[in-house]
Parts: C-alpha cells; sequence; structure tokens
C-alpha cells in the first residue's frame, strides 16, 4: 500500500462500526481491588486509547517498530537526548532549529553531555568529529531555517561505523516527503505541532524508533513520570491530520516551487533555500531520499537586514508570526525571533509556503518585493 492510502487505513480502528475513532477522555480506568486490570489503560499519564492509535499509525507511516508522542517537538527531543550517557557527546548539524541548540547547550553545562556543533555534509569532518564518546548525531533535514539537506544514508554510514546512533529531525519534510528509517537512521523526531496538525491548532512531537525495544521501553517509562504526555484529544485530532497529510503536502510543495522559483529570478533577492529548485546544491541528494522539497523555504535579501524587515512588513497575506506547516503562509525574520546568539543570516526570512493559490501568494511576494 502507498503512503497515502496507509495514512487513511492504518491501524484498523474501527470501533462499533464508527468510520470516524471516538475520542477517549478519561483520566482513570477501572480496574480489580487488587489493581487487577480490566483493561489495557489505568491512568492517563501512562497510556490512553487515542495516544495509541496515533502511535501506531505513525509507526505504519514510517516503517518503523514503535513510535511515542509527546506534548511537543521539544518535550521529544528532551526525552531522548535524555537518554545519552554521562560523559557521552552529541554531534548537531550547524544549521538546526534553535531551542534544540539551546537545550544541547544546557546539557553540557548541568549533565557533562557534550556537544559538537559541525557542517554535517561535509563528511571530512564529520569523520574527524566522531569519537568513542559519540552517542548520537541528530541533524534536521531539511533544517531550520537554512534548508540545508544532509545526505541520510552517508551520515547513517559514518555514524555507524563509529558505533554512534543516528536520529534525524524530519519536521520540515514530514514522512509523506522523506522517511529517514529507510536510509538508515536509527530514530526519527517530528515535531507534530507543523504540517501534522496542519492548521496551527496543536501541539505535540513524536519519537520513531526503526527497531529498539528496550529504548522503546525507557522512553516509555521516562514519558510517564516525567508527565510528558499528549492530550488524548490532541492525538485524536493528529491522527486525524495524519489521514490528509500527503494531498496537504503534495499542495504546499507545489506552492513552495513555484514562490521558490518567483524569488530565484527576482532581482531583489541573493539566494534562495529549497532543495528542488534546479539551482540548489542540494538537488541531488535531496532528489535521492524526497518526493518532494516541501513546503518550506528561505530567502536571502540582496539589501540585507532592512531589505528583509521591508518585505516582511509590505507582505498582506503572508503573515508574520512563528511556527509552519499550517493552511496559511507565514514569513518570519528568524534573526530577530532568536535573539543575540542568532545564526541565521541578518538578511534572511523564512517563509511557510501554505495552501492558498500560489498566484495569489506570488503576487503578495511581487508587490511586497517592488
Ligand atoms: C525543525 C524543528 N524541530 C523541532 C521544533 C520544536 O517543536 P515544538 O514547537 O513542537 O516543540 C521545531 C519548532 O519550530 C522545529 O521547527
Amino acid at each position: 500500500m502507498k503512503f497515502a492510502t496507509r495514512a487513511i487505513h492504518l491501524p484498523e480502528h474501527r470501533v462499533g462500526g464508527a468510520i470516524a475513532p471516538p475520542i477517549q477522555l478519561s483520566t482513570t480506568f477501572e480496574h480489580g481491588p487488587a489493581n487487577e486490570p480490566l483493561s489495557d489503560f489505568e491512568y492517563i499519564r501512562s497510556g490512553n486509547p487515542n495516544v495509541n492509535e496515533l502511535e501506531a499509525r505513525l509507526a505504519a507511516l514510517e516503517d518503523a517498530a514503535s513510535a511515542i508522542v509527546y506534548a511537543s517537538g521539544m518535550a521529544a527531543t528532551t526525552a531522548l537526548l535524555g537518554t545519552l550517557p554521562a560523559g557521552s557527546e552529541l554531534l548537531l548539524h550547524q544549521d538546526c532549529y534553535f531551542d534544540t541548540r539551546v537545550l544541547a547547550r544546557g546539557l553540557a553545562s548541568r549533565t557533562g553531555i557534550g556537544h559538537r556543533v559541525l557542517d554535517l555534509r561535509d563528511t571530512s569532518a564529520l569523520q574527524a568529529a566522531l569519537s568513542e564518546k559519540t552517542a548520537l548525531v541528530w541533524f534536521e533535514t531539511p533544517s531550520n531555517p537554512r534548508l540545508d539537506v544532509i545526505d541520510i544514508a552517508r551520515v547513517a554510514e559514518v555514524t555507524h561505523a563509529a558505533g554512534a546512533k543516528l536520529a534525524v529531525d524530519g519536521t520540515f519534510a514530514t514522512p509523506a516527503v522523506q522517511q529517514p528509517l529507510t536510509h538508515g537512521a536509527d530514530y526519527v523526531m517530528h515535531s507534530m505541532t507543523k504540517y501534522m496538525g496542519g492548521h496551527s491548532d496543536i501541539q505535540g512531537g513524536a519519537l520513531v524508533l526503526r527497531d529498539d525495544p528496550s529504548l522503546d521501553a525507557t522512553l516509555r517509562h521516562q514519558r510517564t513520570i516525567s508527565g510528558s504526555v499528549l492530550s488524548p484529544f490532541n492525538a485524536w485530532l493528529l491522527s486525524r491530520g495524519l489521514q490528509t497529510l500527503d494531498c496537504r503536502v503534495e499542495r504546499h510543495a507545489a506552492n513552495a516551487l513555484m514562490v521558490a522559483e518567483m524569488l530565484d529570478a527576482h532581482p531583489a533577492v541573493e539566494r534562495v533555500n529549497y532543495p528542488f529548485l534546479e539551482s540548489s546544491p542540494d538537488r541531488a541528494v535531496a532528489a535521492k531520499q524526497m518526493r518532494s522539497g516541501g513546503g518550506m523555504l528561505s530567502v536571502e535579501l540582496a539589501g540585507g537586514r532592512d531589505a528583509a524587515i521591508g518585505l516582511a512588513s509590505r507582505v498582506r497575506l503572508f503573515v508574520n508570526a512563528t511556527s509552519l506547516g499550517g493552511v496559511e503562509s507565514l514569513i518570519e525574520h528568524r534573526a530577530s525571533i532568536e535573539g543575540s546568539e542568532t545564526v541565521a543570516p541578518d538578511n534572511l526570512l523564512r517563509l511557510s509556503v501554505g495552501l492558498e493559490h500560489a498566484g495569489d501568494l506570488i503576487a503578495d511576494l511581487e508587490q511586497a518585493l517592488s
């Protein structure tokens, strides 16, 4: 079965003939007088039917042994990094979500788990950085906000040869575009707040494990103890979101490519970062591991910061807001939101291209550029 079909039909969830699954909001489940289980569930923090259903659906979509969902993407990232052994080291790609970098820095100062930031597109730099201390290599592909595309299969090979594990943050691509586990990654993290929800109204995160029952058990135990659980209502909404992910992302990507091509040809633009542009240096790697370029892009303006802020202040359809993956197009000057520690270029705007008509989006950007 193809992705779009699996997204709708897996797992088999029909209860009492209902086509849409019910929501189970109960925080507690009856048991016997000496805690004899009367169902699969006991207390909301340790398990819920809607959460289980979402996890089964995600695992099926990623060809994974298991998936564990969390209250947010950062809760999922924190959970995985929290399993790294004391004294170990994490390798991070240089362009990555700002708060992931903040989290890695905090780990180093609080727990002594070190991290190094490098360009993972450079295999010799990766080989030189890997050591017996390296427990995990982590990158986003495409990355936030520069849309760097990293060769998952190549990094997986080098990482595994050094005895370390590979985690890919697949938030920008979504499983509809890219399945990192099939290219050799061990774990995938998704912020489900973005495309999986798809309407800018749900927060959630997920870790998808290729096949690691022991890590799965550790993470589930830790989730129960830390309480970083997803609400049943959000799980229900996210299961629904996954069913339409494929067609939404197809339209996001078609729109994004048209917007990227227009921007790439515009004299006020220095550079467009979008993996499926013919001019992209990442085009070959992207074509190997992505079905489309996805809905995210960034643009660097020839006129520097002032030109970027000027464009962001003149758009009428694109909304100045953070986050991504919703039906509405968003634009953001990343350096402004990330603050003084940002490594985002000052002339860069990140665009989450929505599901509006591409012609309207292009006209909006054209008027804002003129
Ligand atoms: C690439 C990427 N990873 C992780 C996150 C964190 O996700 P959440 O906001 O759901 O915690 C974000 C949020 O923007 C992101 O863009």
